[in-house]
């Protein structure tokens, strides 16, 4: 196998590349001020919002949050793999690549051939029902279902026939694609070595990411086999906490997302596309986590959780919200709407019609209700002391939204129905809830030995309300100037306390600073091209997007003053944590008040 392509040379190719240039040529640019405009090929969009900076040579929509270097863009538009879009850039500027021998050190993962081999079984699957020998029995069931022909297409339904080797027979012609099916779960291998397949007699729902790649499946028994569902294992390409089944062809189906409906299963998403309802995701049998919150938010302003009103379903609401309060800010909005027990929205929007069930979601709780709600359940706001209970049940809670206008409103709410006016969180003490029911059924012991979604984190007092509120835009401005400037980072010395700040996105700063000391030079596209397929990737390219927004004069912060400001932060939480364990360290705690001092000039 061919060794890693350099990072330099990468970097070279995207300094020589014209970003505009190389959009343009697929999609028709228009100049607008310093930057260029389209509209964005990502989504359906009627006004531009797709912006290509040919400073920075990166692109960002303002719509979809689509951003990327030229590697980035010729992956996603042309869906060319990680190799192939620098081979094609190189080739545009009659450069020839160079491979790094790099003994021990595994070359870049490619996962291209995973995603065409997905791709190929969902194709594959698609064609079952189709075949004139195995399709009676899944087009009877999908149509008893009420299924159209047309959603079917929609969401690639497919089948996979009875028997341990159809895919394996049709697909894994040689050793490499074997390997493959095995590598994305479409086969499992048995003790003895020997292989079969996993789905058998399902129906089957291929899962698409981000760009429309399929990266996994869910497939459903015809008729009461167990388990009812079954979903592809962990695999390079798929990480089941971090996906929701709809959302590429929701996005597909709407311009604008202007909501999105989280409802429980693969079948509700699909009956209420085919019923209007276009908008509407489902986790993959897990507890709705923060990560699939933030992913939503990025896409629309509202969400609506849609659960069955069981007590399965409360559950599963209550951890969604705990899960999504960390993400409220002001301009986004969440509500819940628990069904009538024993329906669930594909029987609901059957029975009642695309009017009553969107009339249902206009309808539904906004978060402060149900939070309010939830919690007066629990005691009796009738008593002093069931006030004083509530107050003290709410707090963990409150303290978990980012400071808001939202947070502010919350806090009046408690003071209204506690009848403690102007109530301070720091004046009552927070109880360490328990959650008013246990967490809801996660399915993943019968796929394969995986660690459950986190556990509920304990609720612990965390730093001093006044300071936090500017921890997150002060990690912003450095790393902003990082992107702007990114040989200012040659210029600063990294404090080494700084490192274990506990704070979202310290770790990304962290990164870019040692990762710009060592090559002062790199580019914004560059630094992007870097982070692009990383976890907070899209924080940076967030960041860097501001650069269309801010008029040109805006100055920067300076990189140290930042830096002085989170060393600064560090001291105070050490400090917190000091006098929290009753300050058995005089030494440390005096040269803490030290620095403090110091840095607080
Ligand atoms: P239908 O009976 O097809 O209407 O199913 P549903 O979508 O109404 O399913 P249900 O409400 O029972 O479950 C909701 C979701 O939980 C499903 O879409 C699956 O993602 C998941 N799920 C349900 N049963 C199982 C199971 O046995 N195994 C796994 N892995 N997931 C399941
Ligand atoms: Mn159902």
């Amino acid at each position: 196998m061919a060794g890693r392509i350099p990072e330099d040379f990468i970097d070279d190719v995207l300094s020589r590349t014209d970003l505009v240039e190389l959009i343009d040529s697929y999609i028709h640019l228009k100049r607008a001020g310093k930057n260029y405009t389209a509209c964005c090929p990502f989504h359906q969009e009627k006004t531009p919002s797709f912006t290509v900076s040919p400073d920075k040579q990166f692109y960002y929509c303002f719509g979809c949050g689509a951003s990327g270097n030229a590697v980035g863009f010729l992956m996603d538009y042309t869906r060319l793999g990680f190799v192939e879009a620098v081979e094609l850039l190189a080739r545009n500027l009659g450069l020839e690549i160079p491979r790094e021998e790099t003994p021990g050190q595994a070359p870049r993962e490619d996962h291209q051939p995973l995603f065409n081999m997905l791709e190929q079984a969902a194709t594959w699957f698609e064609q079952q029902l189709r075949n004139p020998k195995v399709k009676d029995r899944p087009v009877g069931y999908l149509k008893k279902r009420g299924l159209s022909g047309q959603t079917a297409k929609h969401f690639r339904v497919g089948y996979a026939p009875p028997g341990w080797d159809n895919l394996l027979t049709a697909l894994g012609t040689d050793d490499k694609k074997r390997n493959h099916l095995l590598k994305t779960g479409l086969l499992i291998e048995n003790d003895q070595g020997r292989s079969y397949d996993r789905f058998r007699d399902r129906v089957m729902f291929p899962i698409r990411d981000n760009r429309g790649r399929v990266i996994a499946f869910g497939g459903r028994v015809l008729g009461d086999d167990k388990p009812k569902y079954l979903n592809s294992p962990e695999t390079p390409v798929f990480h089941k906490g971090r996906e929701l089944y709809g959302l590429w062809e929701a996005r597909q189906a709407n311009s604008k997302l202007a909501r999105v409906v989280i409802v429980e299963g693969y079948m509700d998403v699909i009956a209420l596309a085919q019923y209007g309802i276009t908008y509407a995701v489902a986790t993959l049998g897990t507890a709705t986590s923060q990560e699939h919150v933030e992913k939503l938010f990025r896409h629309t302003e509202e969400l609506v959780y849609c659960f069955d009103g069981d007590d399965a379903g409360r559950r599963a609401a209550w951890r969604a919200l705990e899960n999504t309060l960390p993400c409220v800010k002001d301009g986004r909005q969440v509500k819940f709407l628990l069904l009538p027990e024993g329906e669930d929205p594909d029987t609901l929007v059957r029975k009642d019609g695309t009017a009553y069930f969107e009339g249902l979601l206009n309808e539904a709780t906004p978060l402060s209700e149900f939070f309010f709600q939830q919690l007066g359940a629990e005691v009796d706001t009738r008593t002093l002391d069931g006030r004083a209970r509530l107050a003290s049940l709410a707090k963990p809670y409150l303290e978990k939204l980012p400071e808001s206008v939202f947070r502010e409103l919350m806090r009046q709410k408690l003071g209204e129905i506690t009848q403690l006016k102007d109530i301070s969180l720091d004046a009552v003490p927070a109880t360490p809830v328990t959650p008013p029911a246990a967490p809801p059924q996660d399915f993943a012991a019968e796929e394969s030995a995986r660690p459950r979604p986190s556990q509920r984190a304990p609720f612990k007092r965390v730093g001093k309300t006044d300071t936090k509120k500017m921890e997150v835009p002060l990690i912003e401005k450095a790393v902003r100037v990082l992107l702007t400037a990114p040989q200012e980072a040659a210029r600063v010395n990294v404090p080494d306390d700084i490192r274990e700040l506990n704070l979202p996105h310290i770790s990304l700063l962290i990164k870019l600073l040692d990762y710009l000391r060592h090559k002062p030079d790199t580019s914004t596209a560059a630094i992007l091209g870097r982070w692009q397929s990383e976890d907070e990737g899209h924080v940076l390219f967030e960041l860097a997007a501001q650069e269309f927004l801010l008029p040109h004069h805006d100055q920067t912060p300076e990189l140290e003053d930042s830096l002085r400001r989170l060393r600064l932060l560090k001291v105070e939480q050490d400090l917190d944590q000091i006098i929290a364990e009753g300050v058995k360290d005089k030494e440390r705690f005096k040269q803490l008040l030290h620095l403090k001092k110091e840095l607080s000039t």
